[in-house]
């Protein structure tokens, strides 16, 4: 079976987005892939919990996609995150929905890769700034995967970007990995609990916004 990616997409304003509207472009024509435009979703910010829980058991992959802003993800996504991944769902006792599924980010700097490092201006690389969310996938037996970043976005080209844009194709359309899905262990947090529940079932569209 092919693999099913939801991105879950963060931009506050992504009628002014340059990049992430061309990866989320690329993401939503990629075979298996939907995406879900979070700030589209839920513009009051009031987010359907139970609707979001459902729509991530249709998918094996899971990549937030979003520009970094002041090192992190904006804010809606950080709400997505505390109040999708609840207790009994994502962790603690029967919370094994999210086991053997994979978690990455792709991510948009304004910071070109140099600065991304010890003494550069940014002082760590982006997948150190990245860590919460390593961290996160690891308590929710989700198997952590590289971030995709795409630096020095303020004055790429369009063949840069279009250059980008193909690396991100190849990496959604990457085959599943042995033993990659739902239902299997990732993290040491998820062998603490025991699984109560079989493997979701339930397709993504492909190709789709949502
Ligand atoms: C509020 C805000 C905070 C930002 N913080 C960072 C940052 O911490 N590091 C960085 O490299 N770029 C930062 N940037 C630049 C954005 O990452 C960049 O504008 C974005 O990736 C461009 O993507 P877009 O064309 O999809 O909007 C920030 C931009 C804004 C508006």
């Amino acid at each position: 079976m092919s693999v099913r990616t939801l991105v879950v997409l963060a931009h506050p304003h992504l009628a002014a987005s340059r990049i992430n509207a061309a990866l989320a472009a690329t993401a939503a024509g990629t075979e298996g892939v939907t995406v879900h435009d979070l700030y589209a979703a839920w513009p009051d910010g009031r987010i359907d919990v139970a609707a979001e829980q459902q729509r991530l058991l249709a998918y094996d992959r899971v990549v937030l996609q979003f520009p970094f802003y002041w090192y992190s993800a904006p804010p809606l996504l950080k709400q997505w995150l505390d109040e999708v991944l609840t207790y009994g769902f994502a962790y603690g006792t029967g919370g094994t929905a999210l086991h053997g599924r994979t978690l990455r980010v792709a991510t948009s700097t304004g910071g070109g890769r140099d600065a991304y490092r010890p003494g550069g201006t940014n002082r760590f690389p982006v997948a150190d700034l990245l860590l919460p969310f390593d961290a996160t996938a690891h308590l929710t037996g989700m198997r952590y995967q590289e971030p995709f970043v795409v630096y020095g976005v303020l004055d790429m080209t369009d063949e840069q970007l279009a250059a980008e844009q193909a690396r991100y194709r190849a990496l959604l359309l990457a085959p599943a990995a042995d033993g990659e899905g739902p239902g299997g262990v990732a993290g040491a947090a998820a062998q603490d609990v025991v699984s109560e529940e079989g493997a979701p079932v339930a397709a993504g569209p492909a190709a789709a916004v949502v």
